[in-house]
């Protein structure tokens, strides 16, 4: 990547073998690949033997790079030290260190980071330890790709939430995040490892990151990263973690070989988050957040086009084109369904659980096409691999993979319809011409969960532009959803601000975006408000050239494009 300067490559002696410990200098040379890379060769003196095992040293510098994100004290929650992070994944991590950088080749690593006075580094590794002069010494036992590997400098303090748990933040969070998941983090572990074998990566840490923080949630093995968006205070949105939790077995264990089956990492890992879920929560909460996903999925491919070529599940990643550019809801919640299909297909949850345990033992540390998943479920399950079960009219495996539209099968989230059919009918009530407001009135949702007020606002945008009138007094109504400080509230009401063009509570879109840097929450706002009247054009290009300088530069990019900068 242009943000690592190379200065030398060495070959060095085999390990004990006589030699130049300073190795022998080899020519690099830098070609062009890509916009986002490009190809470091270096001419060995001698074409290798198949299997002989070469040591190369390269020395680099690196600086600025869209993997290593460079905070100032504003940035963080303390606003009193910088702070520095690096994010992998899909193809970041090519501008932090040199590397096959593809989730096809994994290796094991260590590092040693030196650090100034009064700063913490952690990394995605399975030990460390602190030696004098600020100096941390990291390893990382088992093999992983590329993306996984990760960095973490700054003012932050632990403390312990489970046995093998401890949660990461700088200190004015560190209480916040303890009571968040003090106690809970080691039930997600064990039931984990009930369903789907042994957890192998040790310890399972949690980092708060600072706001900017462009994901929900990252699975780098023994230390999660999350956003501080989590600390909601009740533990409501806590199926990131068990999503990322997910991942030790789905895509930390056994990974997608090229990002154009992704689907293998995310949707495995939707599955196992709902089964994990429907453990410990039960089966109606679960369909209930499953349908929030499904909600996700609808907007997705009614703003795309059913049959936009990203919507399904293999996708054809030409030379050149960035992983990260062709990031959608398909992976995830059709991903979902193909997956629960299985479960279907297979009628018993624990023979398809057992499945899934034989699964990760057959693949762990290795990179597989769906091939090899499909392969494997057949001859897991010989008597449906007579049947034809890959073949049925309209469920052929190959259309699940290759047709890009809606899901052919849907899993049944009819359990949750306790949960939803309140929220359904409400929105209902708030969509009429002329409010009822006895019938209205008589729905407490104080008690309400905060997903089912989160399925609630989704049919209410799903129904906006509401008769006139009718949003300001639901947003007088219901303080609790218009003044919410969760997150995936403030989305929704947000989205909902946008939609129906409530101009007296565009502050609250604008405090949202200065608030915090999520991917997923930033883009859908500046598509709303591009799409939206004048002066939501107008919110957007201020909130925008406000906020730029804190957001990730995938992020930064992604808003320009919507934007036409
Ligand atoms: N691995 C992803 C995040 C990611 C994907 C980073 C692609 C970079 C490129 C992570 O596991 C994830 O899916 N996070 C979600 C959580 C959610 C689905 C519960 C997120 O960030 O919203
Ligand atoms: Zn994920």
């Amino acid at each position: 990547h242009p943000a690592l300067a190379v200065s030398r490559a060495a070959l060095l002696p085999p390990p004990g073998g006589p030699g130049d410990a300073a190795g022998q200098a080899l020519p690099v040379e830098s070609r062009p690949f890509t916009s986002y890379g490009s190809a470091l060769h270096i001419a060995l003196p001698q074409a290798p033997r198949a299997g002989q095992l070469l040591t190369l040293l390269i020395d680099y510098e690196v600086g600025e790079g869209p993997g290593v994100c460079w905070l100032s004290p504003e940035q963080t929650a303390g606003k009193q030290k910088p702070y520095m992070y690096t994010q992998g994944q899909a193809v970041l991590n090519r501008s932090f260190f040199p590397c096959f950088d593809t989730p096809s080749v994994k290796f094991t690593y260590s590092a040693t980071v030196k650090v100034p006075e009064g700063f913490t580094a952690v990394m995605s590794a399975t030990s460390w330890e602190k030696q004098k002069d600020n100096t941390f010494v990291f390893k990382m036992s088992q093999p992983i790709p590329s993306y996984l590997v990760a960095l973490v400098v700054g003012d932050i303090v632990s403390a312990d939430v489970g046995p093998r748990s401890r949660v990461w933040a700088e200190p004015c969070l560190i209480e916040a995040a303890k009571k968040e998941y003090d106690g809970v983090i080691e039930e997600f572990l064990v039931v984990g490892e009930k369903l789907f074998g042994p957890y192998v990566w040790g310890r399972y840490d949690i980092l708060f990151m600072p706001p900017s923080f462009p994901f929900g949630g990252m699975e780098n093995p023994c230390l999660t990263f999350v956003t501080p968006c989590l600390l909601a205070g009740d533990r409501s949105l806590v199926d990131v973690i068990i999503h990322e939790i997910s991942h030790s077995w789905f895509g930390n264990l056994v990974t997608n070989a090229t990002w154009g089956e992704f689907w293998l990492n995310e949707g495995f890992t939707m599955y196992a988050q709902r089964r994990i879920s429907t453990e410990v929560y039960g089966l109606p909460y679960t369909c209930l957040e499953a349908a929030t996903g499904r909600a996700l999925l609808r907007q997705h491919m009614d703003a795309t086009g059913e049959d936009h070529p990203l919507n399904k599940l293999r996708v054809v990643i030409e030379p050149g084109v960035n992983p990260d550019d062709t990031y959608n809801e398909t992976p995830y919640e059709k991903g979902y369904c193909f997956v629960s299909y299985l479960a279907h297909l297979v009628g018993n949850q624990s023979k398809f659980d057992a499945f899934l345990q034989a699964y990760v033992n057959r693949f762990k540390f290795q990179s597989i096409t769906a091939d090899d998943t499909l392969g494997f479920f057949l001859e897991y399950f010989p008597e449906l691999k007579e049947k034809g079960v890959d073949s049925i009219p309209g469920f052929e495996f190959d259309r699940w993979l290759n047709t890009p539209g809606w899901p052919p099968y849907l899993p049944d989230l009819s359990p949750g319809q306790q949960l939803m059919r309140p929220a359904e009918e409400l929105a209902e009530l708030w969509a009429a011409d002329s409010l009822n407001m006895e019938a209205i009135e008589a729905v407490d949702i104080m008690g309400w969960r905060t997903y089912q007020l989160v399925y609630f606002l989704d049919q209410v945008l799903q129904k906006s532009p509401l008769p006139e009138g009718n949003v300001k007094r639901l947003s007088k109504m219901y303080p609790k959803i218009s003044k919410a400080q969760n997150a995936e509230l403030r989305l929704r009401w947000c989205q909902i601000v946008l939609k129906n063009n409530l101009e007296a509570e565009y502050s609250k879109v604008k405090d949202f975006l200065h608030s915090q840097g999520k991917q997923k929450y930033t883009l859908p706002l500046y598509r709303a408000m591009w799409g939206g009247s004048e002066a939501a054009r107008a919110l957007a290009m201020e909130t925008f050239s406000a906020t730029a300088p804190q957001l990730h530069v995938n992020v930064q990019n992604y808003v320009k494009k919507i934007l036409g900068l």
